[in-house]
């Protein structure tokens, strides 16, 4: 059967780059259903254990946990916020660690961050790939995505050496599904 690959940008931007480039690495592996998800699309409050306890969870947590336990695996790329996740992000993957802590669910994962900067947001991939395999994460290749605006443009990679190094990751998840 087709493997079904979820796509996340980690960030509530309505022109995320990082849910851009999510997607466009997405679209690089053979042979899968993409689901491409926008957090934006998800309600829920800003995490309380009072509201958890009070409230439940939101249908919108209801329905990402959903997405994340039918994938076979993930693009996720991380937008930077003051060195650390977005605060959209931040929130889904707290809601989400409350109805399974391994909320990866050891699925193949390749992990991205991309900024504006040069570094291109390689501080949260640090916070990540520390963090996630904690957390179900089975992350089969990452990369930081420098300077988003100079080395992505009209919907392609214009450096060939992150190109490569990209596919090179698209692979590894290709092979792990
Ligand atoms: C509150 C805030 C903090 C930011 N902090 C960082 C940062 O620490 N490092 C960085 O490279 N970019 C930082 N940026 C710039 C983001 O990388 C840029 O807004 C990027 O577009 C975010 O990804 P997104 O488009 O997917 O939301 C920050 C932006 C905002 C709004």
């Amino acid at each position: 059967m087709t493997k079904n690959i979820v796509t996340i940008g980690g960030s509530n931007s309505k022109k995320s780059i990082n849910k851009v480039l999510a997607e466009y690495a997405g679209g690089l592996l053979k042979n899968v259903t993409l689901t491409k998800i926008d957090l934006n699309n998800f309600e829920m409050p800003l995490f309380s254990v009072d509201i958890e306890e009070e409230q439940g969870f939101s249908e919108g947590v209801k329905k990402l946990n959903e997405l994340v336990e039918k994938a076979d695996g993930f693009v996720i790329s991380l937008a930077e916020h003051n060195g650390a996740y977005s605060t959209a992000f931040k929130n889904v993957f707290d809601w989400l660690s409350r109805i399974n802590g391994k909320v990866w669910r050891n699925k193949p994962m390749i992990l991205l961050a991309t900024s504006p900067g040069e570094r291109g947001g390689q501080t949260v991939l640090d916070i990540a790939l520390g963090r996630f395999p904690y957390m179900g994460g089975n992350i089969v290749g990452s990369m930081p995505f420098p300077s988003f605006y100079e080395n992505f443009k009209d919907g392609d990679i214009v450096d060939e050496e992150l190109k490569s190094n990209l596919l090179k990751l698209v692979e590894n998840l290709e092979n792990a599904l």
